[in-house]
């Protein structure tokens, strides 16, 4: 487990009778060169002692929200800024639900509140808890927060029943762990670059043609190369999000500012074009503001189009080009057009003639189409998971 090597792992462990294993996944995490901080949570302190576990991670062990010992210490900041990942093994069913409504009424929960460290969960319970409808909503609720859910396993559980919500075994979280950096490790050579969000085409210095992209899309697709490791450029039009912690963001108006800054961007290994660049600009754009009646008809021309461009780039052509399609009709035939017209290698169509899905929304639903096959119709994801379903589809590509 050479990739958990000096790797700061904060493990909040909860109370289940699944805590047992937690000591294990402790010995196996020093055992890799890991450091390990943890957080015993106060029905956890019911399963297993505070002393066991601070002699096998030779640290003190948290419980309390409030530290009477240093009170300038605030621990559920400092140890969630110290931690490189955060490991909950065993998830009960209510820390499962208290972090799905964000809920900090302990330390455990309260630093998870705190974190933007990737989290991940190993959940233990009763097989009717694991079923019941309230559990699997919660679950989705983390999934879509980008929280990675291991387990748990089908056995024999400790009141006697038998079926799914036995957590799994403390090689099989490690080594889910261990991937995870092992993964991130490796796509550090890669160079990425995403555009997103609309263009504004000025008609004169107040007025512009543009669309309704949010750039969500684009920006999701970009925090999840990031989170994984790749060096990430986002080349943004005018949008309202906030910029990522890591990535580097270019920020341009028009749609030539945008290929401009792609091109300066080269070389990448892959680039993803999410950006709902305009059409058309204004031919003659004027300097002054234009009176209501001086004008009656604009002239337009076309945009540069930086998908083509891009694909049919002779010297400096990422190895792989994906491009995206708006349709509201005819999905598949226009994106098929689209991907031979444009030379790009993958397309990834969504339907935007709905409101809750494609533009401005904070879900879509896709269809991937490669150059001799497509996986159609991908179940409506949150953006970032659909960002996170390319992201995995590119590592498995590139590598
Ligand atoms: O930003 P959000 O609100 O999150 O919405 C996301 C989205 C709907 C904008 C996104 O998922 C999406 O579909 N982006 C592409 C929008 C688009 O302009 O599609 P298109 O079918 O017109 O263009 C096809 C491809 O060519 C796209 O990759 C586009 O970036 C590229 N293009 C288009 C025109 C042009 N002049 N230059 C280009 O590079």
């Amino acid at each position: 487990m050479k990739n958990l090597n000096s790797k700061k792992i904060l493990l909040i462990i909860c109370g289940g009778i699944a805590a047992y294993k937690s000591l294990e996944i402790i010995r196996l995490l020093k055992k890799s060169g890991s450091k390990v901080k943890t957080i015993l949570t106060n029905n956890g302190k019911n399963f297993i002692t505070p002393l066991s576990v601070t002699s096998l991670s030779q640290e003190k062990v948290y419980t309390d929200l409030f530290n009477s010992d240093n009170e300038s210490e605030m621990d559920h900041i400092s140890l969630s800024r110290w931690a490189d990942l955060i490991l909950i093994a065993p998830a009960t069913a209510n820390t499962i639900s208290k972090i799905s409504y964000g809920l900090s009424d302990d330390l455990a929960s309260t630093v998870v509140f705190a974190s933007d460290k990737k989290i991940f969960i190993a959940p233990a319970m009763n097989v009717r808890m694991w079923e019941n409808q309230s559990n699997k909503d919660n679950l989705k609720k983390l999934i879509d927060f980008g929280h990675e859910i291991i387990g748990p396993e089908i056995g024999e559980m400790a009141c006697g029943e038998y079926g799914k919500g036995k957590m799994s075994e403390p090689e099989v979280i490690i080594n889910h762990i261990n991937n995870y950096f092992k993964n991130i490790e490796n796509n550090k050579r890669f160079k990425a670059l995403v555009t997103a969000g609309p263009t504004h085409e000025y008609i004169d210095p107040v007025r512009f043609i543009s669309n309704k992209s949010s750039g969500k899309q684009g920006y999701e697709i970009a925090r999840s190369l990031n989170e994984n490791g790749f060096d990430t450029t986002l080349i943004s039009g005018p949008t309202n999000l906030s910029s990522i912690k890591g990535v580097n963001l270019i920020k341009v108006k028009s749609a030539d500012e945008m290929l401009e800054a792609t091109l300066n961007s080269l070389p990448t290994d892959v680039a993803i074009l999410s950006s709902a660049v305009a059409d058309f600009k204004i031919k003659n754009k004027e300097k002054e503001k234009i009176k209501k009646n001086s004008i009656s008809e604009l002239s337009l021309e076309k945009n540069p189009d930086i998908l083509k461009h891009l694909s049919n780039h002779n010297s400096l052509r990422p190895k792989l080009v994906v491009g995206f399609a708006a349709e509201t009709s005819s999905i598949k035939n226009n994106s098929l057009k689209k991907l031979s017209e444009k030379n790009c290698d993958w397309i990834i169509a969504n339907d935007v003639s709905k409101d809750d899905i494609g533009f401005e929304s904070d879900f879509n639903k896709v269809s991937i189409f490669y150059k001799n096959n497509s996986e159609e119709n991908l179940p409506k994801m949150k953006k970032s998971n659909v960002a996170n379903e390319i992201v995995n589809r590119i590592i498995s590509q590139l590598n």
